[in-house]
């Protein structure tokens, strides 16, 4: 059985539903505080199958060993995604974050030492590359001093993971995602947007619906071929498989060391220009959007270096920059239309 924290979130949800239509049991524990309850029946509706569930607060110890006494002796593994993420909250309130994002690893940790549950798979982020010296980037490119206490809890968790899981007897496997995008094809789980957001797609697609007037393009003076800054956008069921790539590679015994990092991107860095147009195109909407001053903490650009999960993982990105677009903009409006 497969541990799933933070899996009623956005990528929590689309990997469950990738579990289970590979057939593995799975356990989801989650605080809610960024998803929503109902996202169970959705990954019913698309699996057949209601996975086990705990309203949990892995930031407390007490609460977290409790749960793991009910289901520690059926798992072997865990996929840790429950998480804080919103970069500005974390520089408004660090002291959360670090509660947050490092006790809850390391109670997790804790949990599978006492249940013997030994594999484990982490959900880093590329923002621990900063802003890299060369691109792409690979996983040997030195980390940099994160831009953020968010970014600076994903680091401290490699860390933490790399140094514990060699004396502990973990393999453990950290995914560094570039930017996730998309929505699952039936557009039942996709990213629930939560107040005005703060990352692009979901501008995009919000604007497109007319529930935001106007995207600000954050700066157009980058040295980029537009003027505006370059990310490597993953479709989110490509990063959902990559997953289980990684799981499999632990369970196959295939690992190098006790601890072992993989980027996870397409490889293609766009533009935010790009975006934009790449959805134009997908969807024949047009996005009213205008260029503003650019965004305190924005890297001007990064993009993935893939060939070490392609080939360790024997995985790469199958979906497409438009693909990834049209299917958020699928999820928007069915999203919309559910809770009008
Ligand atoms: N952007 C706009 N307008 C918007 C929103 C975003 O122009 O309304 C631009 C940003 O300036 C950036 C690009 O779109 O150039 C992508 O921005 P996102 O906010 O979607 O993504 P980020 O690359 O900033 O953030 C991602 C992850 C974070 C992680 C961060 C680290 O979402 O979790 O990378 O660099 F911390």
């Amino acid at each position: 059985m497969v541990v799933v924290t933070g899996g009623t979130g956005y990528i929590g949800s689309h990997t469950v539903v990738e579990l289970l239509q590979a057939g593995y049991q799975v356990t989801i524990l989650d605080d809610l505080s960024n998803s929503n309850i109902e996202v169970l029946d959705a990954i019913e509706e698309l699996t057949g199958v209601r996975p086990e569930f705990f309203e949990v607060d892995l930031s407390d110890a007490a609460a977290t060993a409790s749960v793991f006494e009910q289901i520690g002796s059926e798992a072997d593994s865990t996929i840790h995604f429950a998480a804080k993420k919103a970069v500005g909250e974390s520089v408004q309130d660090p002291l959360l974050y670090y509660r947050n994002n490092l006790f809850s690893l390391v109670n997790v940790l804790e949990e599978m030492k006492k249940h013997d549950i030994r594999n484990f798979v982490f959900s880093s982020s590329c923002t621990v590359y900063g802003q890299p010296d060369v691109c792409p980037v690979t996983e040997a490119t030195p980390r940099k001093e994160a831009e953020s206490p968010y970014g600076n809890t994903k680091s401290m968790a490699e860390d933490i993971i790399r140094d514990a899981s060699p004396v502990e007897h973990f393999n453990s496997i950290s995914l560094r995602y570039f930017n996730p995008i998309g929505a699952h094809a039936s557009g039942k789980i996709g990213e629930l947007p939560v107040g005005i957001p703060n990352n692009l797609v979901p501008y995009v697609t919000q604007t497109a619906a007319g529930i935001r007037e106007t995207l600000t393009v954050h700066g157009n003076d980058y040295p980029t071929a537009d003027g505006t800054c370059i990310r490597d956008y993953i479709h989110v069921v490509d990063l959902a498989k990559a997953h289980l790539q990684a799981l499999k590679r632990i369970e196959d015994g295939r690992m190098d060391s006790a601890y072992e990092v993989f980027n996870v991107g397409t490889g293609n860095g766009y533009s935010v220009l790009d975006v934009v147009n790449g959805f134009e195109e997908a969807t024949g909407i047009k996005v009213n959007y205008r260029i503003g001053p650019r965004r305190a903490g924005d890297i001007t650009q990064v993009w993935a270096d893939t060939s070490l999960a392609n080939e360790a993982l024997n995985w790469k990105a199958e979906l497409g920059l438009k693909e990834a677009l049209s299917s958020s903009w699928n999820w928007e409006q069915n999203y919309r239309k559910q809770n009008a």
